[in-house]
């Protein structure tokens, strides 16, 4: 059995309920664009909400964290990772969550109590000196000299408010040497697996109070944990990331040893792109936000499967993702609904930075050999950004494996103005475009929607929108679509949408929260161009989709729908013309 099931198995036979793994994006809080700990979305509940699932829960919680992106290409780092986690919502409190996970690392994972050392809160003006704690670990057996007392790494709370408390921390002495006597929590042969929050506090505007209730919150990082119990140093040789370096190593025909940084990284990041584009939320690559997050690591990871000389061509990715998918699936069920969509995220961004990543590393040597001084000014930088869709991230680590650095300040500056002028263009042309409308427009706005829906019940549901056109003659509609239609799928098309003008459907228009839309299964092109609240054009249970519209009132106003050509527009990319007659 793995550790994720041991964990829950054990939890559950101390009464907790077992509650699902919530997307990676928070759903409450919009200051951070991913959850980053098991305890997120749990937030307002330690705040005093009752929980559904009662007082005692556990979960496996998907979680990333890209402030230390950078950093994955060691052995330690990865952007996502999953946490385990149990809470007390107002139940059990430090007896309990210290012996239970006391016996559930000596007695379920047989770690010997000789390799474990604890920190415990030091105390400081506002809190006392967590005895308790203290007193408890003595009590179980943990030497004195083995536990440590600190104030900052020993009080935790997510960000600058919220529930908060003192925590204490138990660590694994991962070495071959002999374990010194004295536990100092600063030699990192010993490493933190497990925090365990006395979440009793509430922090806000820098004033501490007191929580209604007494919680416990705890987190367990499972890649490290597994790679411990399973006696590596690097957590990529562990049996979560093995098969997927061995995998990386057979496609690229290069051994882990000869590059382990960029198989790594490679690793490392499609999973992360994996869970991004599986997850519920439905992000897609943009330039903003979640979505370019999602970006960078999928442009990071092409890169380095281009430095292992992988023929970026071929479907790399889609093994790897298949494999990631396979091994995670059992565990979380948006895997297997959303598996299409996770190989057309990829494939199509990697088609997108393709076409310019060869050019673009070219440039960049041309800008290399020809730079006065070591800085590459705001002017390259954003030229490898807007021609070539360079990343400033990647950019930076390009710079620096030259010893090399970039002018990111000037460059975010430029960005903003670029961004600046094309806003300021681009709500021109939609309000030009919306005042211009005639009623002919208004009439294919609503046909582009109806194709939409039609394409994907006879092509398949991985067909999306990638842009459109539309004129008093005809309209023009882009989609995602990996061959070229054939007769018999035209005219399929053609009489779906038919049947629907024929059947008067009524169009509704509603206004709610973006993240709802989605939710609620609302289509939509370019998700980060949407402010907070949207309007949904709804057609019957044909069709939904996030629009500005207009759109006529009823499918019976269109008139019959008549496709002309359909066509190849770019790579993975089809075009389809039609006019209403
Ligand atoms: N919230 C704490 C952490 O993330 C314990 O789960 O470490």
């Amino acid at each position: 059995m793995n550790l994720k099931d041991l964990y829950i198995d054990y939890f559950i036979s101390l009464g907790h309920k077992q509650i699902p793994s919530a997307p990676v994006v928070p759903e409450n809080d919009p200051s951070v664009l991913f959850n980053t700990a098991g305890m997120q979305p749990l937030i307002p509940y330690l705040m005093g909400q009752p929980h559904p699932y009662g007082t005692r829960l556990c979960d496996y919680q998907k979680c990333i964290r890209t402030n230390d992106l950078d950093e994955v290409g060691d052995t330690t780092h990865h952007t996502f990772f999953e946490m385990l986690g149990n809470w007390s919502l107002g139940d059990y409190f430090k007896d309990e969550s210290i012996t239970w996970s006391f016996n559930f690392l000596t007695k379920v994972l047989n770690i010997p109590k000789e390799k474990l050392a604890v920190t415990v809160f030091a105390g400081n003006d506002d809190i006392p000196f967590d005895k308790v704690s203290f007193d408890k670990w003595v009590s179980l057996g943990i030497s004195e000299d083995r536990i440590a007392k600190t104030v900052e790494d020993n009080f935790w709370i997510a960000g600058e408010s919220g529930p908060c408390g003192a925590d204490t921390e138990i660590f694994y002495f991962r070495s071959n040497d002999d374990i010194p006597k004295v536990f100092d929590p600063d030699d990192d042969r010993w490493v933190e697996i497990w925090n365990n929050v006395f979440m009793e506090y509430l922090k806000k505007d820098g004033k501490v109070s007191i929580l209604p209730k007494k919680n416990v919150d705890t987190g367990m990082g499972v890649e490290r944990t597994t790679a411990i119990l399973e006696g590596v140093n690097d957590n990529y040789l562990s049996s979560i990331w093995k098969d997927v370096i061995e995998l990386i190593s057979q496609i690229s025909g290069i051994k882990y040893e000869d590059n382990p940084k960029s198989m790594r990284i490679i690793a490392d990041h499609i999973r992360t792109a994996v869970f991004i584009s599986s997850d519920y939320a439905g992000i897609k690559p943009s330039n903003t936000d979640q979505g370019y997050i999602l970006r960078r690591l999928i442009r990071r990871a092409i890169r380095h499967a281009f430095k292992l000389n992988i023929d970026i061509n071929s479907d790399w990715e889609k093994q790897i993702a298949s494999l990631i998918i396979n091994k995670y699936k059992k565990y979380y069920k948006e895997l297997s609904d959303n598996e299409l969509v996770v190989y057309e995220v990829l494939k199509n961004e990697k088609e997108k930075f393709n076409k310019t990543l060869e050019k673009g590393i070219k440039e960049f040597e041309k800008i290399v050999n020809s730079l006065n001084g070591n800085i590459i000014n705001k002017d390259l930088a954003f030229k490898l950004y807007d021609t070539y869709g360079f990343p400033i991230e990647l950019t930076e680590e390009l710079a620096s494996e030259k010893s090399l650095s970039v002018d990111t300040i000037g460059f975010k500056e430029k960005f903003r103005e670029h961004q600046e002028k094309s806003r300021t263009a681009s709500q021109g042309k939609f309000k030009g475009g919306l005042a211009g409308n005639s009623e002919i427009e208004t009439k294919y706005h609503t046909a582009t929607h109806l194709l939409n829906a039609a394409l994907k019940q006879v092509v398949g549901f991985d067909v999306h929108q990638k842009g459109s056109n539309i004129t008093d003659e005809r309209m023009r509609f882009d989609f995602s679509c990996d061959h070229k239609l054939s007769d018999d799928e035209k005219a399929k098309v053609e009489q779906l949408v038919n049947k629907w003008i024929n059947d008067s459907i009524d169009v509704k228009c509603t206004e709610m929260k973006k993240d709802e839309a989605i939710k609620s299964g609302a289509e939509c092109m370019f998700i980060e161009k949407y402010p907070d609240i949207v309007t949904v054009y709804s057609i019957g249970d044909i069709s939904k989709e996030l629009c500005g519209g207009p759109h006529v009132k009823n499918t019976s106003e269109i008139g019959k729908f008549k496709i002309i050509k359909e066509e190849a527009s770019s790579a993975g990319v089809r075009r389809i013309k039609a006019i209403i007659e």
